[in-house]
């Protein structure tokens, strides 16, 4: 069988990741003003991560909904995309500690609280993905897995959600908040269509 780098690739999840992570760094970085980057680098690194995010969390309801050789890959490499995307999201963590270094009193303590909670599953999720966690653990594998993605879902939701307030950045919020309903209505459906 001829081997096909965008649909064959176990590295490809990886691939994008540095992809776009390099391109959201360096539009971040764009400001000459070392607070202003560091913002806009730690805000840019975890929109980088959504779309992969997107991938894994919809790689089922997608491969459900329409069987071909992108949707075959999704799912295949469907671990790959979920470590893919724990690694972006470690690269907003560094840049969030590379934000509360140069900004004094930056971040709220709830607000850090409430950020480690997903963060938090998505390391346990990341140690997880391998086989042989998935026959220790069983059944509570699919509930980590379960409650930690819809965690991480509700992270970004309302991240996006709060951005709908402020005017400045009204259309990041909406399109994420519609983009972040959206992939919940896809699960929906597939859910329903393989019942029906
Ligand atoms: C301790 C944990 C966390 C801290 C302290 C933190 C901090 C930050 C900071 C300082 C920003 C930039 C400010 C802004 O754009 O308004 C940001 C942006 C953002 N973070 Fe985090 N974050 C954390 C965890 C997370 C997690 C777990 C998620 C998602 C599951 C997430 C999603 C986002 C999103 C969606 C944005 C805005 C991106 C955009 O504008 O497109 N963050 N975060």
């Amino acid at each position: 069988m001829k081997f096909d780098f965008f649909h064959d690739n176990i590295f490809a999840p990886f691939l994008w990741v540095i992809l776009l992570q390099t391109i959201a760094i360096s539009l971040a970085n764009l400001s000459g003003d070392v607070q202003q980057s560091a913002l806009y680098t730690t805000r840019w690194s975890a929109r980088a991560g959504f779309p992969i995010f997107l991938i894994a969390f919809g790689a089922g309801a997608f491969y459900k909904l329409s069987k071909n050789k992108m949707s075959a890959s999704l799912i295949r490499y469907r671990r790959q995309w979920g470590l893919a995307f724990a690694f972006s999201h470690a690269i907003h963590f560094i840049f969030i500690l590379y934000f509360l270094q140069v900004n004094d009193r930056p971040i709220s303590i709830e607000n850090l609280g409430a950020g480690l909670i997903p963060y938090s599953f998505i390391l346990l999720m990341a140690l997880t993905s391998n086989t042989m966690s998935m026959h220790l653990l069983g059944r509570n594998w699919q509930r980590l897995h379960w409650i930690g993605s819809y965690t991480i879902w509700f992270g970004y939701a309302s991240s996006y959600f709060g951005k709908m307030i402020d005017i400045k950045t009204l259309w990041i919020g909406l399109i994420g908040t519609l983009l972040s309903f959206a992939i919940i209505g896809l699960r929906i459906i597939a859910k329903y269509k393989l019942k029906a």
